[in-house]
């Protein structure tokens, strides 16, 4: 029932939302959508190197209202984690542990490593236990991130949330990747972590009147409830009204989606063109001049702000949801947010700091685009069908005794993702990056146009994505597919495949 109260209290904020974005001047958007939260500045998560990297799944508290602690949980601290850096050919070992009194796991979204290394639902750790994972880095240079990846269902539909990926998340476990190559070395970008290149990880919240995080009830039936967390309180890096104090120059800024459901449609306060530079997994070919940028439960993007011009300007990250209407969630998924205008963070620009970089380069090298004739199945790509009655893919959930499609080693492929439904689902693949082919029909914009591992799929949409199968077989052992939504994902809109040594 008090997820019913969504629309409610999201009217009156809406109400407030839409009213100011009229440009008033005299009372102006609270940042992070609660005028009763004092802006400060943006927390940078510390950074923590390869190659032997130990985190701590544990209890926290924060008091996100003022006064009003919650339990939280963290990666070595109380929500979030650190940003982890790592670089293309090199080793990298994780020490896992699980201090958060509940079985849990931690998958590295985007990499490609073996499937008993992934951290998805096969790789539980238990309460007390340490998780070993080791890897190389076989990944391009990009923003990467971790997440428990667990599967709560049993039975059809039911979910014991605390062991679920969607509670899990929502309570602070997530954090960022960076991965360095020689790619990311050689191009002219704003390079100094926490000064002009800087990790955002926006999460939306909705708290209890005490101040804890949303709850569902223990046993909540999501096949019949379409429960989501959404909230109208905006944290980047953990903070609501977070302030950014940046330099006079170009200015690189990491953007994850880190929330549980939540679509943005970002932009800034004076609509000002900025360039996207790096999808999922891996740089464009080109900066993409962008005013809008629309950015799905998952997705990473890296752009570029010019502000070189602008020193004594303050201006704000924007999500523009008040134009877009019921196309991605439609009554009654949507709430006040899905449809109004609301602010994230607030730049601040001071003097231009040394080493600015101060131009947006013209091109940033080449994508190597998978070609349609390596695919072994361009005349009948692998069909991937997100529905909602029965919800799943393919007509079924997420079995966790069930391997849903068995894939060659050393096969490129095709995959048709359809979505009959009413909203919008970013679609996600493990293992390495893919590239997107076409939307229905027609090749994606150029900011799509690299990297991915998810592809928001809109209603009534087709797309069609090629994905190459590399480097690892493990007939045994399952990726995943899903929807990046999490409570869909936890639900059982997810299925596994492995990849396997032709017979
Ligand atoms: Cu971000 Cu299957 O995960
Ligand atoms: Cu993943
Ligand atoms: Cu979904």
């Amino acid at each position: 029932m008090l997820r019913r109260t969504a629309g409610a209290t999201g009217g009156v904020a809406a109400a407030r939302l839409v009213a100011c974005a009229e440009q008033s001047t005299t009372s102006p958007d609270p940042i992070g959508g609660d005028p009763s939260i004092t802006p400060s500045p943006l927390p940078i998560p510390e950074r923590i190197f390869g190659p032997l990297i130990n985190l701590e799944m544990r209890p926290g508290m924060r008091a996100f209202l003022p006064d009003r602690p919650a339990p939280t949980k963290g990666y070595n601290g109380d929500f979030l984690g650190p940003t982890l850096v790592l670089r293309t050919g090199s080793d990298v070992s994780l020490n896992v542990t699980n201090n958060i009194g509940v079985t849990t796991t931690t998958h590295w979204h985007g990499f490609h490593v073996p499937a008993v290394m992934d951290g998805g639902p096969h790789q539980p750790i238990a309460p007390g236990a340490v998780w070993p994972a080791s890897f190389p880095i076989l990944n391009r240079a990009a923003t990467y991130w971790y997440h428990p990846h667990l599967h709560a269902a049993v039975g059809s539909g039911v979910i014991f949330d605390p062991l679920s990926t969607g509670y899990q998340v929502y309570e602070g476990l997530a954090g960022m990747i960076i991965v360095e190559d020689a790619t990311s070395d050689a191009l002219p970008l704003p390079r100094s972590y926490g000064e002009d290149d800087i990790p955002l990880i926006l999460q939306d919240r909705r708290f209890e009147d005490d101040g804890t995080l949303l709850h569902f009830p223990s046993n909540f039936n999501a096949a019949t409830d379409p429960a989501l967390r959404k909230g109208g309180h905006f944290l980047v890096n953990g903070v609501e009204a977070a302030v950014l104090d940046v330099g006079a120059q170009v200015v690189r800024l990491r953007i994850l989606n880190a929330s549980n459901a939540r679509i943005y449609n970002l932009g800034f306060s004076d609509n000002r063109t900025f360039f996207q530079v790096a999808s999922d997994g891996g740089f464009l070919r080109a900066p993409a001049p962008l005013t809008r940028l629309l950015l799905s439960p998952a997705e990473r993007a890296e752009i570029l702000v010019d502000l070189s011009s602008d020193e004594g300007a303050t201006l704000r990250l924007r999500s523009f949801n008040g134009g877009m209407g019921t196309m991605l969630v439609p009554f009654p998924l949507q709430d006040a947010w899905d449809n109004s205008n609301f602010d994230l963070l607030e730049i601040t620009v001071g003097a231009t700091r040394s080493n600015a970089v101060l131009t947006i380069p013209a091109g940033l090298g080449t994508v190597d685009a998978i070609p349609e004739s390596e695919a072994v199945n361009l005349a009948s790509p692998r069909p991937f069908e997100l529905a909602a009655n029965p919800f799943g893919i393919n007509g079924k959930r997420m079995d966790m005794a069930v391997i849903d499609q068995r894939i060659r080693l050393g096969d490129t492929e095709v995959w048709e993702i359809t979505n009959p439904t009413t909203q919008a689902h970013p679609f996600h693949v493990h293992g390495d990056s893919f590239q997107i082919l076409t939307r229905d029909g027609f090749p994606p914009p150029e900011n799509e146009l690299g990297w991915k591992d998810v592809v928001l799929v809109r209603p009534s949409e087709t797309v069609r994505i090629i994905k190459r199968f590399h480097d690892y077989a493990d007939a045994t052992n399952p990726y995943m597919f899903h929807c990046h939504i999490l409570e869909h994902e936890d639900v059982g809109m997810m299925g596994q495949f492995v990849v396997e040594v032709a017979p």
